[in-house]
């Protein structure tokens, strides 16, 4: 097993990266169980496909499980609703535990109805996709989304423990795999020529199943070392939105169905890396470099995508500044800096075909 110590103050936890660590669940939570029980909130599929598992590690710990559909329309306000009206019928305390098992969806829900109810309860992560195991599951970041924009409502939570089981990401689909190989690729271009590198020797999935354990342990190692210098998310933490800026743009330019995050943020990385070479602060041959490490894991590279619509959707995103639009580019493969670009001159650029 790996393990990764977050070192925030007051508020340190562990992050457990193995195979087959569902089946110890119980004996892994018995030192944060300070109150008489537990409340599990998992999504339907994933329920389907592990409860069992989980249950038979209880071991006879108290415990009530809610289900949620699975899908982003769970990160919303009914949803949340319902779960903190759920917490109070059956009495849940603050001494108690929330136990979120599923993707980042149900990371977020659970996470942000632990901070928020009775002003916070302590909650453990058992993240079960690849994005939420290197990504969602660490760092704090909870919330659901409002009608205006996703994520708006939330609340920095840090969990008492994170337990990532890699035998669950077998099961999963190919595109959310995908989608969370585009966050490790991110982590590579941002933190680690190393980790980039490596990713090229892969030839599919099952390769890459075979290092799994190293790949999160990377990751989480790379975004535990910024979120420990910028929990608030001032500086150094905007890091982690490599390619996230058009990414979210284009996600949503798609309604949300034509892209995954995943691809979308694909697609932002190469754009980023392009502007960044336009401008002449990232090194020549970054953005082909991108293309190939994407490419060898099936992400797309290419897109009709209309930029001035884009753009427009960035300045009225949230990353607008007054000086301008924040970006995070690469210097070259591995450091990444925040940069920001007036929204003419990303008019410009565009124009002079990037
Ligand atoms: N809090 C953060 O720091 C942070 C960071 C990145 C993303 N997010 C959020 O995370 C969410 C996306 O997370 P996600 O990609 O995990 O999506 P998700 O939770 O919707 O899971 C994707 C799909 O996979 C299914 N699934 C989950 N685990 C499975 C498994 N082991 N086998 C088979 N199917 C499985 C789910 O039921 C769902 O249909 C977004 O809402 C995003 O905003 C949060
Ligand atoms: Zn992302």
């Amino acid at each position: 097993m790996k393990t990764i110590d977050v070192k925030l103050l007051n508020r340190p936890y562990k992050i457990l990266i193995d195979f087959g660590l569902l089946k110890r669940t119980g004996q892994l939570i018995e030192p944060f169980l300070t109150g008489e029980k537990v409340a599990i909130v998992s999504d339907e599929i994933v329920w389907n496909l592990y409860g069992k598992i989980l249950l038979e590690s209880l071991n006879g710990i108290k415990h009530q499980v809610f289900i949620q559909p699975s899908g982003e329309e769970t990160k919303s306000i009914k949803y949340f609703e319902d779960l903190c009206e759920h917490f109070a019928e059956i009495g849940l305390m603050r001494t108690d535990l929330v136990i979120s098992f599923g993707g980042g969806v149900v990371g977020d829900l659970a996470g942000f109805a632990s901070a928020s109810y009775m002003r916070g309860v302590s909650f453990i992560q058992i993240p079960t996709t690849l994005l939420s195991q290197v990504d969602s599951s660490i760092g704090g970041k909870t919330g659901i989304n409002l009608k205006h924009g996703k994520n708006l409502l939330g609340a920095f939570w840090q969990p008492k423990l994170v337990i990532s089981d890699v035998s669950l990401l077998d099961s999963l689909e190919e595109r959310e795999f995908q989608a969370g190989m585009a966050e490790v690729i991110k982590y590579g271009a941002i933190e680690s020529k190393e980790l980039f590198d490596s990713l090229l020797k892969y030839a599919d999935r099952k390769e890459v199943m075979k290092d799994i354990v190293n790949i999160i342990y990377e990751c989480c190692d790379i975004k535990r070392r910024i979120v420990e210098h910028d929990e608030l998310d001032f500086g150094e933490r905007m890091k982690l939105n490599f390619g996230h800026t058009f990414g979210h743009a284009i996600e949503r330019a798609g309604n949300y169905k034509k892209h995954t995050h995943g691809e979308a943020v694909a697609l932002g990385m190469i754009i980023a890396s392009k502007i960044g070479e336009r401008l002449g602060i990232t090194a020549s041959g970054c953005s082909d470099k991108l293309i190939d490490v994407l490419s060898q894991h099936n992400l797309p590279i290419s897109a009709d995508l209309d930029y001035k619509e884009l753009i427009d959707y960035i300045i009225n995103d949230k990353k607008k500044n007054k000086s301008g639009i924040n970006f995070i580019l690469l210097k070259d493969i591995g450091k990444s800096i925040i940069h920001s670009i007036d929204a003419d001159d990303l008019f410009s650029l565009f124009e002079r075909g990037i």
